[in-house]
């Protein structure tokens, strides 16, 4: 089965991210996932796996809450399949979510516009943004400055805010001019960036200075992820977001907070910024919004901008036909509606902090460089045989390519293992797992990593 589709895969589907012509009966096989069941997936042979990875970090719930989620969809689609939220037209599926949404975000934040996944809600943020200085007589702010290393989509305007070449350089110039600051990732930096006053500093000066460099009169926004996920689960120092803000204020640009991954639950909030103190402008969602039952992004305003954008006559000229489509803010809330009862975010609480402990005793391990992260989003940074940690080619081949990967799969766990400068081995697991399998998960990679280590001893 898996070879036939394999097969029809590599005449017919063009795969995001993948080198398609190496796909097919005579090159790389094709991983089919053919169906879920509570945290678990299983391909096309009948095989198991833990879904270590939440599909792309979307399914918070796993996939045991079908009936649910059908049979809100089904009285939506009976009831009103589709009608836009365009030209002053909508439909309460999409005003209820909206509604929904403005309880659960912080304080202050009250507006959702709704598109159909993460980089039109980025796109979204800057659009905005765009708007808000214009109308207040500041239309020169028309730069971004978001974070080396950070993804935020690859939507031509997404991609603007992204510094790695091999993603951007095919595309030529970016779209929006963009300046890019440091990252949180303090792992290989100097002893005292351990201190998180210090480091915390040193972040926000560097974005200061190039704040006044360019002109703070030319900056529209900054955008970050509370945790960020290139880069593997960067988390940011103590007072860091209280001090984005501080110069948000200051230099009247807006914040925007990246939580299409580290929303609805992922680092144990409905925003992961709530557990940093973020007081953002605009949060920008997708993937958890609906738990991967169905495609959705969104992009929640803040009440001063809202009030500038929404002031009579000012038109918000920008929209997707499907945003808010009302199959998918139907599933949304009753996506919501399962994670309250079930109580998903206090899962995440109560068991972080075995799974933090699992994670952190991978630190021992010479092949393991750094260990991050929060809730259930981990990361583990990988060293080689090279002085200073590095890889070899032969040692990367081996071990980052060929053997953690593969074993990985084949003791059952999906897993990201990102075959980057630094390498790195990722999880997000699915927010209702318990105690037993999170155990699992860091007991499959202690004995990955703990092979791999042995190997790269040799
Ligand atoms: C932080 C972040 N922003 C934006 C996006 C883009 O989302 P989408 O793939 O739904 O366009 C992603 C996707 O992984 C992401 O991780």
């Amino acid at each position: 089965m898996t070879t036939d589709l394999s097969a029809v895969a590599a005449k017919h589907l063009l795969l995001n991210m993948t080198s398609n012509g190496s796909l097919g009966p005579d090159g790389e096989g094709l991983f089919v996932v053919r169906s879920g069941e509570g945290p678990y997936v299983r391909d096309d042979d009948g095989t198991r796996y833990i879904d270590g990875l939440s599909g792309l970090y979307c399914c918070q719930l796993g996939y045991s809450y079908a009936d649910e989620i059908a049979e809100a969809a089904g009285k939506q689609l009976r009831e009103l399949s589709f009608s836009p939220l365009w030209s002053a037209s909508a439909h309460p599926a999409a005003i209820e979510l909206a509604q929904r949404l403005a309880g659960l975000a912080p304080a202050g934040i009250e507006h959702t516009f709704f598109s159909s996944g993460g980089a039109e809600a980025v796109e979204t943020a800057w659009k905005i943004a765009r708007r808000y200085h214009a109308l207040r007589g500041e239309p020169g702010r028309a730069k971004v400055l978001a974070r080396r290393g950070a993804y935020h989509g690859l939507t031509v305007g997404a991609l603007s805010f992204t510094d790695d070449p091999g993603l951007t350089e095919p595309y030529g110039p970016p779209a929006i001019d963009t300046r890019f600051v440091a990252n949180t990732n303090r792992h290989g930096l100097f002893p005292e960036m351990a201190n998180d006053a210090v480091f915390t500093a040193h972040l926000l000066g560097e974005i200061e200075d190039t704040v006044l460099a360019e002109g703070p009169d030319t900056i529209a926004m900054l955008i970050a992820e509370p945790v960020q996920n290139r880069g593997g689960c960067i988390t940011p120092p103590e007072g860091y977001w209280q001090g984005l803000r501080t110069l948000a204020d200051r230099y009247g640009f807006l914040l925007v907070a990246d939580e299409v991954i580290t929303g609805f639950g992922r680092l144990g909030e409905w925003f992961g910024g709530i557990r940093y103190g973020a007081e953002s402008d605009l949060i920008t969602v997708a993937k958890g919004i609906t738990a991967g039952y169905a495609p959705m992004g969104a992009t929640l305003v803040g009440q001063r901008v809202a009030e500038v954008i929404n002031q009579p006559g000012a038109v918000l000229n920008h929209g997707y036909t499907f945003g808010g489509h009302p199959l998918s803010a139907a599933i949304s809330l009753r996506t919501l509606e399962i994670m309250e009862r079930d109580q998903v975010l206090q899962n995440v609480r109560d068991l972080e902090g075995g799974l933090a402990n699992g994670m952190a005793a991978l630190a021992g391990l010479p092949i393991v460089a750094d260990v991050r992260g929060a809730g259930f989003f981990y990361a583990v940074q990988l060293a080689g045989d090279q002085p200073g940690g590095g890889f070899s080619d032969a040692a990367r081949q081996a071990l980052v390519v060929d053997l953690i990967p593969r074993r990985l799969r084949e003791a059952g766990l999906l897993a990201r293992v990102y075959n980057r400068a630094a390498p790195l081995l990722q999880i997000a697991p699915p927010l209702i797992s318990d105690r037993p399998l999170l155990d699992r998960i860091t007991e499959i990679i202690a004995d990955t990593l703990d092979e791999a280590s042995r190997a790269l001893a040799r």
